[in-house]
C-alpha cells in the first residue's frame, strides 16, 4: 500500500485496484493480484460465472470486506486510510436483498442519505423513488412489497446520497423483465448525470447491451478488460452454413482457398466471414459454388457473440 499508489493511477480512473488478493480464512483464494482500473463515467460490466470472485471484489471496494494484499482508491482516496470520504462516493445494491422490513420505504431512504452525512433533501429521494416507481409505496412498510419492489428499494437506498460511483451486484438475477428494464434505463440515465457504474452479471446480454467495456473474472483472476466494441470486432465473425443436396467427400478443388469447412457427414459446409470487412465473399462464393454444380437446400448465418468469447475464455483453462 504505497503512498504513491492514487497519484500513479491512469488520470481518468476514479476506481484503481492495484494488486489485490483476498484469501478467505477457509484458505479459498478468492482474489489473486487483481489490478483494475474503472474510468470516470463509464459502464462497466464485470462478467464472471458464479464463484469467480465478483461479489468480494465489490465488497473490497465498498469497504464490507477487507483485501488481504493490494490496494484500492477511489477517486484518490484510500478505501482503508480515507473510508469515510471514499464510501461516501459509493452507492451499492448488494446482491442480497437486506433490508429493514419494518421501516417504510420513505423512512429507509431518509436514514440512509443522512447515514452519509448528507443534508436532507427530500426533493431528491422524491424524484429518486419516482423513477423507481416507488412514489406510491413510500410509506409502505418493506416487509409488505413484493420482491421486485424490494430490489428497487435497495436501489433508492444506495442512491439517496447522490453517490459517484454505483455498484450494482447482479441487478437482474431473477428479476422480472420490466424491472430489467426499468433498470437499464435508469442506469443509463445516472450515467448521462455522469455517475460511474459497475456492474456485475453472469448475463452475457446484460454486459453486451449495456456495457462501455467489459471485464472478464475467472477464479479470481481478471482474464481480460476490453472496450465492448473493440471486443465484439476483434471475435465477431460470422457463419454461413450451407446445408448441401448431395453430401460431398472433401472440399472441392476449387474451392481450397477458401475458409470452409465440411460437416463429418459431408452434408453441411460453414464459411467463416469477418463481419469488419468491405466484402464479406458471399455473393461469390455463391457463383463459385453455381459453377461446381454444388447445389444447397439451405442456408443459414450465425454470429459468434460476447457468449461464445466468454465460453472459450472460462472454459480455456486461464
Ligand atoms: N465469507 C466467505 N467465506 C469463505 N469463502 C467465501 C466467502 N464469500 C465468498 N466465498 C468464496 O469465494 C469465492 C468467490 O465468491 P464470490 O465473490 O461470491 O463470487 P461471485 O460473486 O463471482 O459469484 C467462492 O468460491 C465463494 O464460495
Ligand atoms: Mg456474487
Amino acid at each position: 500500500m504505497s503512498p504513491l499508489d492514487a497519484t500513479t493511477s491512469a488520470p481518468d480512473a476514479i476506481v484503481s485496484v492495484r494488486g489485490l488478493s483476498k484469501h478467505y480464512k477457509s484458505g479459498l483464494r478468492a482474489l489473486n493480484n487483481v489490478d483494475l482500473e474503472i474510468r470516470r463515467g463509464e459502464i462497466f460490466a464485470l462478467l464472471g460465472p458464479n464463484g469467480a470472485g465478483k461479489t468480494t471484489l465489490i465488497s473490497i471496494i465498498c469497504g464490507i470486506v477487507n483485501g488481504s494484499e493490494g490496494s484500492v482508491h477511489v477517486d484518490g482516496h484510500d478505501i482503508v486510510r480515507d473510508y469515510r470520504a471514499a464510501r461516501g462516493l459509493i452507492g451499492l445494491v448488494p446482491q442480497e436483498l437486506s433490508t429493514d422490513a419494518f421501516e417504510t420505504v420513505w423512512a429507509t431512504v431518509k436514514f440512509s442519505r443522512g447515514l452519509f452525512g448528507k443534508a436532507p433533501n427530500p426533493v431528491h429521494l422524491e424524484r429518486i423513488l419516482r423513477d423507481l416507481s416507488l412514489w406510491e409505496k413510500k410509506d409502505s412498510k418493506i416487509m409488505a412489497l413484493s420482491g421486485g419492489m424490494k430490489r428497487r428499494v435497495l436501489i433508492a437506498k444506495a442512491l439517496a446520497h447522490e453517490p459517484r460511483v454505483l455498484f450494482l451486484d447482479e441487478p437482474t438475477a431473477g428479476v422480472d423483465v420490466e424491472l430489467r428494464h426499468d433498470m437499464w434505463e435508469m442506469v443509463r440515465r445516472l450515467r448521462e448525470s455522469g455517475v460511474t457504474i459497475i456492474l456485475t452479471t453472469h448475463y452475457i446480454e446484460e454486459a453486451e447491451q449495456m456495457a462501455d467495456r467489459i471485464g472478464v473474472i475467472n477464479r479470481g483472476e481478471i482474464v481480460l478488460v476490453e472496450e465492448k466494441n473493440t471486443l465484439m470486432q476483434k471475435l465477431g465473425k460470422k457463419q454461413l452454413t450451407l446445408s448441401l443436396q448431395s453430401p460431398l467427400e472433401s472440399v472441392p478443388e476449387g474451392l481450397r482457398e477458401w475458409p470452409l469447412e465440411l460437416s463429418g457427414d459431408g452434408q453441411c459446409l460453414t464459411y467463416t466471414f469477418d463481419t469488419q470487412g468491405n466484402d464479406t465473399g458471399i455473393a461469390m462464393l455463391l457463383r463459385k459454388l453455381g459453377e461446381l454444380g454444388i447445389d444447397f437446400k439451405d442456408l443459414h448465418s450465425s454470429e459468434s457473440s460476447l457468449e461464445d468469447i466468454f465460453v472459450s475464455l472460462v472454459r480455456g483453462g486461464v
